[in-house]
């Protein structure tokens, strides 16, 4: 394992712990069509249950699993973030909630402890040693009958947002080759690896995902199924094309959601 690598991204993600809000979208938002809360709500008797928020960030998730489940362990590499996510709960989250410092491969002492591993946008290390190795611990660390279940960014979302920005352009009277280098800029496509799915930005390396390569890596690591769904996030105005033009009339972008269950 890279430790050196694990280390540097880890200080990259705590110097954006602050203003984390304004940079990264929200799948939380109500305008958002998130599968995640249906699949944790179906968790049944999760009061008696073990949750572990992989990657929590700056916790958005906390009070609501707080709120469900007997235990929360909420893990994160980068103290900034942890320290956000602390700040959201009251005594009794606090309680109930375990916090771990650390890289979310290193789940030794949770082996067999959990029922239900959450992780969302947080599968981004780009080294498929480290992603491999997570998701092979993750399943270790679940309990018989325990569900992984999580977002990640999506690649072809920003493959199909880049389409419709060249179209909208040429159709607003751009020459093709002028519309596409707006459309490129606006994504900021020169961060992009498209085949290789990464994504570089602020000190940032980040894995973008097919929905293929998600179910692949899931039955590597052993888990039995591998449910793919959509989060849909609503088109902003940041999103809209060269002229303006609001791309609301276009089915909606969106990040992958998975079900792995042991
Ligand atoms: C995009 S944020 C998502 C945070 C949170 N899950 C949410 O939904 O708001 C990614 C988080 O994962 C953490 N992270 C990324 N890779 C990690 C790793 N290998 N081990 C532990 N934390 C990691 C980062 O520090 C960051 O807080």
């Amino acid at each position: 394992m890279n430790d050196a690598i694990l280390k540097s991204q880890s200080r990259s993600w705590n110097r954006h712990a602050a203003q984390y809000e304004e940079i990264f979208l929200d799948p939380y938002h109500p305008r958002v069509d998130n599968p995640l809360w249906n699949a944790i709500d179906c968790v049944v008797q999760s009061g008696a249950k073990v949750v572990a928020d992989l990657g929590c960030g700056t916790g958005p998730l906390l009070p609501y699993l707080n709120a469900r489940f007997e235990r929360v362990f909420a893990i994160d590499f980068a103290p900034a973030m942890l320290e956000r996510a602390r700040s959201r709960l009251d005594k009794k989250g606090l309680a109930r909630t375990t916090f771990l410092e650390r890289p979310m491969h290193a789940l030794d002492d949770l082996a067999g402890q959990v029922d239900l591993a959450l992780a969302v946008n947080s599968l981004v290390m780009p080294e498929i040693l480290i992603i491999d190795r997570t998701i092979a611990n993750v399943k270790r660390c679940l309990k018989p009958g325990g569900s992984f279940i999580g977002v990640v960014p999506s690649i072809d979302a920003i493959s199909y947002h880049l389409m419709l920005l060249v179209d909208q352009g040429v159709e607003s009277g751009f020459s093709e080759r002028e519309a596409e280098r707006l459309a490129s800029l606006q994504i900021e496509r020169r961060n992009y690896d498209f085949a290789m799915g990464r994504f570089r930005t602020r000190g940032l390396r980040q894995k973008f995902w097919q929905s293929f390569e998600v179910e692949l890596r899931m039955r590597k690591a052993g888990f039995l199924t591998c449910e793919i769904g959509k989060v849909l996030y609503p088109w902003d105005e940041a999103e809209s094309g060269p002229g303006g033009q609001s791309l609301a009339g276009h089915p909606r972008s969106w990040d992958w959601f998975f079900h792995a269950r042991v």
